[in-house]
């Protein structure tokens, strides 16, 4: 699902990926020049040719045994440097099918499987390999620690791997992007992945990782996403001295205990996903020095009883999405929230909100979809026409204590806003001794589209949002630093 959100952006970004003249910074003394394929009487190191043929042999591409010279056969897939004397190496090779364009050499799937080989390749920078194994699940090896001198990126996405993350990966030392995305991976997040110290992105989202997350304080680290595993005990306060972080993912796990106050200290944040676990609260009692937050989301954990407090958002001027759903929250809705100048998204369904709705949230000018149903508001709602209009069934008001709007609004021209609202005029004698007539959604009947439509709905709508907040996918964090020396 997040793939194919995100897979335009994706191909977009590995294009100069496979382009044949990547430049990738220098180091062991390679030369750092765009290539033009091995100059006449250049060839690439013997060496290195016997075990890329092993590796492509080990994923059925025996093809690859007729190319005189690898280097210079120049698939997609691979990419060579060469030191001073004119001898190429092997720095990457990728793996899978990636789209119709993007074709890195497939994986035969009954019986593919990463050959030892690699390790004879020590100048290798990128290994990648993309729905490889599917068909054939089998364990990460642990002989990839021997890549610890030269390896920068690894990338095993979706491809069927079971078993535990090898301890082994720990000896990773220059890593910058890990990726294990979508497989079968089981046990813990072993600690010795602490000492890949200058880590970038670290992807292990969609695996059953179990245990706790390691207090690690990765200096460097710009994307966390565990999303989507079994993850259990507290969110480790050390996360906010990953002061380089601009995503962080842990949604759908088992993770439980308070947010810790110090992911404040993040302040290059855009987007902060706990939703679907355990934790209680407080609410975090501010976040306003998470200056860059756009996205924050926490539905789906049942905290108890939990007021939002006055402050909690003030001066978060770029937070486009919040979303609280299903938080058990009660309590009034803090008029501050309708001070955040970018607000586009605001759920707050599903709660237990008491109250009216701020007189400020006239000023949220950008809103486009707004969720306060299954609460127990009350009052006349402050919306213009013109903003109901413009939400249509993406305001959603139903099933509240007795929200009404206001004779005079403009809602009574028989337009019909009204009725889809499921809300009614308020009463006039009721607002005078100070509560609204209760009102149900007139319209539930009608609703037969039900829960499963709406979470789809939900997450489709915030899937959208999320996309324009330039989050990519972690493994492209090191292609995107290689966009501007081709454009
Ligand atoms: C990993 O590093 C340790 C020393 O830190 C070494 O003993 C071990 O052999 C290494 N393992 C691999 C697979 O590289
Ligand atoms: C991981 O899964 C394998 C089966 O694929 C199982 O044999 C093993 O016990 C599991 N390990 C843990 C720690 O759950
Ligand atoms: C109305 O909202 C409350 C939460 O405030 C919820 O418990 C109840 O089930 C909802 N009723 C309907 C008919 O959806």
């Amino acid at each position: 699902m997040k793939l194919h959100l995100f897979l335009p952006i994706l191909l977009l970004c590995l294009a100069p990926l496979a382009a044949p003249f990547t430049v990738i910074p220098s180091d062991s003394g390679l030369v750092d020049a765009p290539q033009n394929g091995p100059k006449n009487g250049a060839r690439t190191d013997p060496r290195e040719q016997e075990a890329v043929y092993d590796v492509m042999r080990a994923t059925g591409n025996e093809w690859a045994a007729g190319i005189v010279d690898v280097c210079r056969g120049r698939w997609h897939g691979i990419e060579c440097m060469p030191d001073k004397h004119g001898v190429y190496h092997v720095v990457s090779l990728s793996f899978g099918e990636l789209s119709d364009d993007t074709a890195f050499p497939t994986c035969d799937p009954a019986r593919s499987y990463i050959s030892a080989a690699v390790t004879r390749l020590p100048h290798l920078r990128t290994l990648f390999f993309y729905r490889c194994f599917s068909y054939n699940p089998q364990p990460i090896p642990a002989f990839l620690g021997k890549l610890g001198s030269t390896l920068q990126t690894l990338v095993l996405r979706e491809n069927g791997h079971v078993g535990p993350i090898p301890i082994e990966i720990g000896n990773l030392t220059r890593l910058r992007v890990l990726d294990l995305h979508k497989n079968d991976l089981n046990g813990s997040i072993p600690g010795s992945l602490g000492r890949v110290a200058g880590l970038r992105s670290l992807d292990l989202s969609g695996n059953k990782l179990t245990g706790s997350i390691p207090g690690f304080g990765f200096p460097s680290l710009s994307v966390l996403d565990l999303n989507q595993n079994l993850l259990t005990g507290l969110i480790p306060p050390s996360l906010g001295a990953c002061l380089s972080l601009i995503k962080i993912d842990l949604s759908h796990n088992h993770l439980t205990g308070p947010i810790p106050e110090s992911i404040n200290r993040l302040r290059d944040l855009i987007l902060l996903d706990l939703s679907y676990n355990g934790l209680s609260g407080p609410f975090p009692e501010s976040l306003k020095d998470m200056i860059s937050l756009e996205a924050l989301v926490l539905k789906g954990n049942p905290m108890e009883s939990v007021t939002i407090p006055d402050d909690a958002f003030a001066g978060m001027n770029v937070l486009t999405i919040l979303v609280l759903s299903d938080m058990n929250l009660h309590g009034p809705i803090p008029e501050s929230l309708g001070r955040l100048p970018s607000l586009r998204v605001l759920h707050l369904d599903r709660n237990r909100l008491s109250g009216s709705i701020p007189e400020s949230f006239w000023n949220l000018r950008s809103i486009a979809e707004l969720r306060l149903n299954d609460n127990q508001l009350t009052g006349p709602i402050p919306f213009g026409k013109e903003t109901v209009w413009r939400m249509k069934r993406k305001l959603r008001l139903y099933n509240n204590s007795g929200l009404c709007y206001d004779a005079g609004g403009g809602f009574e021209d028989g337009s019909g806003s009204s009725h889809d609202l499921g809300i009614g005029l308020c009463d006039a004698a009721a607002a005078r001794s100070g509560s609204a007539r209760t009102v149900r959604h007139t319209s539930e009947g009608n609703d037969a589209d039900g829960d499963m439509t709406r979470t789809a709905q939900a997450s489709s709508s915030v899937g959208a949002h999320r996309r324009s907040l330039l989050v990519l996918p972690p493994f492209l964090i090191a292609s995107i630093v290689v966009i501007p020396l081709f454009s």
